[in-house]
């Protein structure tokens, strides 16, 4: 059992308001809405305007989540922004929210584990709460992938869609959310899906050099149905849990047939699955957060629920984490 003395307290979120429908895509490149729900499950995503960035979905996303749930934040003392599409390559995206946001007493700073960056930051928010170094920390998961997408490629830009959501977590040690965790990286096979930066090659082979995302979809498709369900034992096990109790099982939203594959390799009901993929694709560090959100917001969710969550992807890195959702009401 992971030792914690820190609670989510509150989320929200924020979607860019374009749509663009599978339909909306048959005019870029040659596909179909029939292809792409059958094979992905997706059926819309949202894609930032051309001066809207990473920093402006992840601003939104916490503005959203004060209001509703009524938090002060001045009093963050840490901001921890999980991205791979910052704005810039320094400030980083932390550091535009903490003044937009007009937080004085705080750190910030990016986290980039690609589709796993969420959970990897809410891991590392317990571990600096519980470790008494922090007290509050707000943790966003805010990416704009439309702006490195390649337009032209039909096996990528299908995937993929921009988006971003916050949450908040506190200290509380009478009831602290993080019951177990697990993470894992397979960097040996990382060229499966990269984005390059300042090097255009790894471990000795040419990469694209665009810089959008590139992958091999099969490759990337058969890691995670293999890893994943593995992770998703330990971190239960961890807890002393059975996968078949766990209220919800919130995956990172890459793909619905990967994710129906990973409930029939594991026995966890898919209608115990919650996703934010059908109507905003993958959104890489935001789609846990948003499909929490929209959990939450279809009342699926109730404080008291052991959630398991699962982060994925770049790296290639993943993070599972066992929470007992009990938010501020
Ligand atoms: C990308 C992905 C949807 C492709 O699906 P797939 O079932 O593996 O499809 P394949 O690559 O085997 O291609 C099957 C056929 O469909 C075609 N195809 C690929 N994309 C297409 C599209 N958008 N529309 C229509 N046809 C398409 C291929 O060209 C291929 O045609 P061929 O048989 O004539 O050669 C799938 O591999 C995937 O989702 N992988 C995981 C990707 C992912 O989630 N990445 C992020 C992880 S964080």
């Amino acid at each position: 059992m992971l030792q914690s003395t820190a609670r989510i307290t509150a989320i929200g979120s924020y979607v860019p308001e374009r749509i663009m429908t599978n339909e909306d895509l048959e005019l870029l490149v040659e596909t179909n809405d029939e292809w792409i729900v059958q094979r992905t499950g997706i059926k819309e995503r949202r894609i930032a305007k051309e001066d809207e960035f990473t920093s402006d979905l992840a601003y939104k996303a916490v503005l959203n989540m004060q209001k509703r749930f009524n938090k002060s934040i001045e009093d963050v003392d840490l901001i921890i922004v999980s991205t791979l599409t910052p704005d810039y390559r320094t400030p980083s995206v932390a550091s535009r929210i903490q003044a937009k946001l007009g937080i004085k007493n705080t750190g910030a700073f990016d986290l980039n584990a690609a589709c796993a960056g969420f959970t990897y930051g809410l891991h590392v928010a317990n571990g600096l709460i519980t470790a008494g170094v922090h007290k509050k920390i707000l943790v966003v998961g805010a990416e704009t992938i439309s702006k490195i997408t390649d337009w032209t490629d039909r096996t990528t830009c299908i995937l993929f869609g921009d988006g971003a959501g916050a949450a908040l977590v506190e200290y509380d040690e009478q009831s602290p959310s993080f019951l177990s965790a697990h993470v894992g990286s397979n960097g040996e096979s990382a060229i499966n899906l990269y984005g390059t930066n300042l090097a255009n090659q790894m471990d000795g082979q040419e990469l694209n050099p665009s810089g959008n995302l590139i992958q091999n979809g099969r490759e990337v498709y058969k890691w995670a149905v293999t890893t994943v369900p593995k992770g998703m034992k330990a971190v239960t096990e961890k807890y002393g849990i059975e996968l078949a109790n766990v209220s919800w099982f919130v995956p990172h939203s890459a793909n619905m047939r990967m994710i129906e594959s990973i409930c029939d390799r594991t026995g966890v009901s898919i209608d115990k699955t919650l996703t934010s993929l059908v109507h905003y694709g993958n959104t890489s560090a935001a789609t846990i957060p948003l499909a929490l959100d929209l959990g939450l917001n279809e009342g699926k969710l109730k404080n008291g629920d052991i959630v398991l969550l699962y982060g994925f992807g770049g790296g290639l890195a993943h993070s599972g984490l066992l929470i007992k959702w009990n938010l501020d009401n």
